[in-house]
């Protein structure tokens, strides 16, 4: 039997509940934050995320879905969403719709990482980006947003964590102080890490593996410039003064490169090994990088599948009522199938779900069939029903069933479901 790619999921109809009441959140909070929605290709050049993203990061040197295109162009799934943001918005010229401009999206992302519980190969994020501004506010508008989209969802099991990861400038210092920091520990830290120690010594302070090597290495935030160390004071003091709790986490630094100044996480103890719910942070290099244009910017991205990790752990009550109202259940003959069309057609023009039994099989089945898929009421298109122009209608909990005049059909079933 064919099946489904390692590391992907079929969402099914039961499933499909979590991610309409996710989906209405968003629409809800991104609206209320007057964000705009943008689409990006599920794939782009190769080079895009290689230079934004970064050489030496997990995402480019082993998780990227890259393939040669029948023109030889080198093509990868997109592994996250704000590097095509990004070069949409140089490609498109978003510069001329005012500044700042204020983004979302929802999408599918692929990353080849060992698959376990919160970490697929094709998963889904909700991302929202503010382009356009380098001030503080507007990394405090981006997590109040992230915020109040989790509120939303009622999910407030989380804890934020927030870092400055300093500008070009303050991390040249600090990376000399890191090595020196790492040098005599080498031969400890993983084999990931031995890697990353002359690439991407950074990430050295956010393995897990290496946890306890990391515990004293010294903090960026020693190192920080004037500028950044003023704009990550003002981020805490804003935060602070709107009541926002949160932590500075000294060895958060994000897997990607884009990063500068800003860096956060939300997590949550509920999500096991995979705990971030959400990341983002500031990434005033990367337009400049893309289109030679400096236009600082910051956002967040937020895996779906992890929300709904979450609303499960949670076991709140998510009940989307898609099962049909009505099923109109014609006998075998032409005539009939005619008037099941045109009553559903009736039904359907007030709004009401009518599902039509196209199977051609016994009327008892027919009502079984009807019973399994929950629908309220049954429209019974018999014999004697066509010749006397009357139909049956069945109430499917009660068990009871009356005769209605064919024109007071719709008007009836309308208000018999608004009493059940
Ligand atoms: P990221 O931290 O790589 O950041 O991913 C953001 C979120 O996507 C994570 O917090 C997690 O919830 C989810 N996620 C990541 N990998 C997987 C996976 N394999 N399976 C399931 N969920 C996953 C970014 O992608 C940045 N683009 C965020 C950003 C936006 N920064 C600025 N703007």
């Amino acid at each position: 039997m064919l099946k489904k790619i390692k590391g992907t999921q079929d969402i099914s109809f039961d499933e499909l509940k979590y991610w309409y009441f996710i989906e209405k959140a968003i629409k809800k909070v991104t609206n209320l934050f007057c964000f705009k929605e943008i689409r990006t290709p599920m794939f782009e050049a190769t080079e895009l995320f290689r230079r934004s993203v970064g050489e030496a990061t997990d995402v480019v040197q082993k998780e990227m879905y890259t393939f040669e295109d029948k023109g030889k162009r080198s093509i990868t799934l997109r592994p996250e969403g704000t590097a095509p943001v990004a070069r949409a918005f140089v490609e498109n010229g978003f510069v001329n719709y005012g500044l700042p401009l204020k983004l979302y999206y929802i999408g599918s992302m692929f990353r080849y990482e060992k698959p376990q519980a919160g970490r697929l190969r094709e998963f889904h994020q909700f991302g929202a980006e503010i382009i356009g501004s380098k001030d503080f506010l507007a990394d405090f508008e981006i997590i109040e947003l992230a915020i109040n989209f989790l509120d939303e969802l009622r999910i407030n099991d989380y804890k934020i964590y927030i870092n400055s990861i300093g500008c070009k400038k303050c991390r040249m210092d600090y990376i000399e102080a890191l090595k020196n920091y790492y040098a005599d520990k080498k031969d400890q830290l993983c084999e990931d890490c031995k890697k990353r120690y002359d690439q991407n010594i950074l990430r050295l302070l956010d393995c897990k593996e290496d946890k306890e090597i990391s515990k004293d290495a010294p903090s960026i935030l020693d190192y920080l410039c004037d500028e950044c160390k003023n704009d990550f004071d003002d981020l805490k003091k804003l935060l602070e003064s709107r009541n926002i709790e949160f932590s500075v986490d000294k060895n958060l630094v994000r897997g990607l490169d884009y990063y500068s100044k800003t860096a956060f996480e939300f997590r949550s103890d509920r999500l096991g090994a995979q705990d971030q719910i959400l990341g983002g942070g500031r990434y005033d290099g990367l337009i400049d990088y893309i289109g030679n244009k400096s236009v600082p910017a910051v956002g967040f991205a937020c895996g779906i599948e992890r929300i709904i990790i979450l609303l499960k752990e949670l076991e709140y009550d998510i009940e989307f009522d898609s099962n049909p109202k009505v099923a109109i259940l014609p006998f075998e003959s032409p005539q009939a199938f005619n008037k099941a069309f045109e009553y559903a057609e009736r039904l359907r023009r007030r709004n009401i779900e009518t599902y039509v039994d196209v199977v051609n099989r016994s009327m008892k089945n027919k009502l079984k069939h009807a019973n399994r898929i929950g629908v309220k009421l049954s429209v019974i298109i018999g014999e004697d029903e066509l010749s006397n122009n009357i139909l049956s209608i069945k109430e499917m909990k009660a068990g009871t069933q009356f005769n209605v005049e064919e024109s007071w059909m719709d008007h009836i079933i309308e208000n018999k479901l608004n009493k059940i």
